[in-house]
């Protein structure tokens, strides 16, 4: 065989593949708060729908599906933005269904960067965005973020920039989006050219009386970007693979393009699994949000100087000479290292509140007593 092509060659390590290889190897008695798989089942409703769906024996079930998505999932969607964030969409023109935010932030690599061009991410950020831009064979540009989460984008390069990737609340940061970051994106991107693709993965999940903030809400967005949103942690269906992206037109168009040649749909039964939860009671998700932000509240009670507003987890510096090496050999503890989310992520670390409530309280033991013992 040939060798490797290039665009597998530069890959970066895959962080949550190594990560969770090196937990597993370290033995079956750690207490693992680095990985963030949701922990809640979807609600009942949700799992009645798709089982229904699949017992219907027609062709329109089991067959090809229609490559762009059924046109109520795509309402369901659009009639929850309207309902929840104010944000009008076009469900045909304005809305692409996907399998998963994971999916869609590669995809929107591809259909927005030429070879070469530079993709600005924030530092620190969510590791599969240079995965992404890897596979577009694009170039990644750090856009850091000063302590509040805001770019600083005085900072940023602007030249030859397709795209700049934004995610509020941010993992691994656990902020919610500062006042005025959304407006100021979209300066950027009208003196760039660049797009704007903001991750909404944790959309629901802020805390404090937060009121979740899109950044297709903020005039203007949608002449400049889109946004990503995801049923895995608002209802608990990572394993589903369920997403969309939703905003800009002409980038909807190149995502159903690229999608009728690379994937052809998503199984009916999941789409209806998706209406039923977009549309079904969202009593869940509040109750889902409200155990987050009491698991949170616990770990800020532990680790003072831990930082959480949004997202399943909290952030916070490493008390000097404190490894995520040494946690997991001597304290049998597993966090995520800060380094791995980018250069302004060393010296931090990402704790996971989507993990049952006995093994986050084990483990904010083992984390105290290391962090005394410094
Ligand atoms: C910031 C962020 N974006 C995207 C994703 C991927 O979500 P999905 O399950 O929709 O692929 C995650 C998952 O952890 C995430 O943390």
């Amino acid at each position: 065989m040939r060798p490797r092509p290039d665009r597998i060659e530069r890959l970066p390590e895959q962080y949550f593949t190594t990560l969770l290889a090196r937990v597993v190897a370290a033995g079956a008695d750690v207490i693992d708060l680095g990985r963030g798989n949701p922990d809640v089942p979807p609600p009942a409703h949700v799992v009645d729908a798709l089982v229904d769906s699949a017992r219907d024996g027609t062709v329109a079930v089991h067959g090809y599906p229609p490559f762009a998505g059924l046109p109520e999932a795509k309402e369901a969607i659009a009639a929850r933005y309207a309902s929840m964030y104010g944000v009008a969409l076009d469900p045909e023109r304005e809305v692409a269904f996907l399998p998963g935010t994971t999916t869609a932030l590669v995809e929107l690599a591809l259909v927005l960067a030429e070879r070469g061009e530079r993709i600005l991410l924030p530092d620190p950020g969510y590791p599969d965005y240079n995965s992404a831009v890897a596979l577009a064979g694009a170039q990644r540009v750090a856009l850091p973020l000063a302590e509040d989460g805001r770019p600083e984008w005085e900072e940023a390069l602007r030249d030859g920039v397709a795209a700049v990737y934004l995610n509020y609340p941010a993992n691994p940061a656990a902020v919610a989006a500062p006042a005025g970051v959304f407006a100021d994106a979209i300066a950027f991107a009208h003196d760039t050219g660049a797009a704007i693709v903001h991750d909404f993965a944790y959309a629901d999940l802020v805390y404090d009386g937060r009121r979740p903030a899109s950044f297709l809400a903020e005039d203007g967005a949608r002449e400049v970007g889109v946004e990503m949103f995801s049923l895995s942690k608002s209802y608990g269906m990572a394993g589903w693979r369920l997403g969309f992206v939703v905003g800009n037109a002409d980038v909807v168009a190149r995502l159903n393009l690229l999608q009728e040649h690379n994937r052809s749909g998503i199984f009916v039964p999941l789409q209806r699994a998706a209406i039923a939860a977009l549309t079904g009671p969202q009593e869940t998700v509040e109750e889902r949000r409200a155990l987050y932000e009491r698991r949170r509240d616990r770990v800020l009670a532990a680790i003072p100087e831990a930082r959480c507003e949004g997202t399943f987890f909290v952030w916070f510096p490493l008390p000097h000479g404190l490894t995520f090496e040494r946690l997991l050999a001597q304290h049998r503890v597993a966090l995520a290292p800060g380094e791995g989310f980018g250069e302004r992520g060393r010296g931090f670390a990402r704790l996971s509140l989507a993990t049952s409530d006995d093994a986050l309280d084990a483990g904010l033991e083992r984390l105290r007593q290391a962090m005394a013992a410094g």
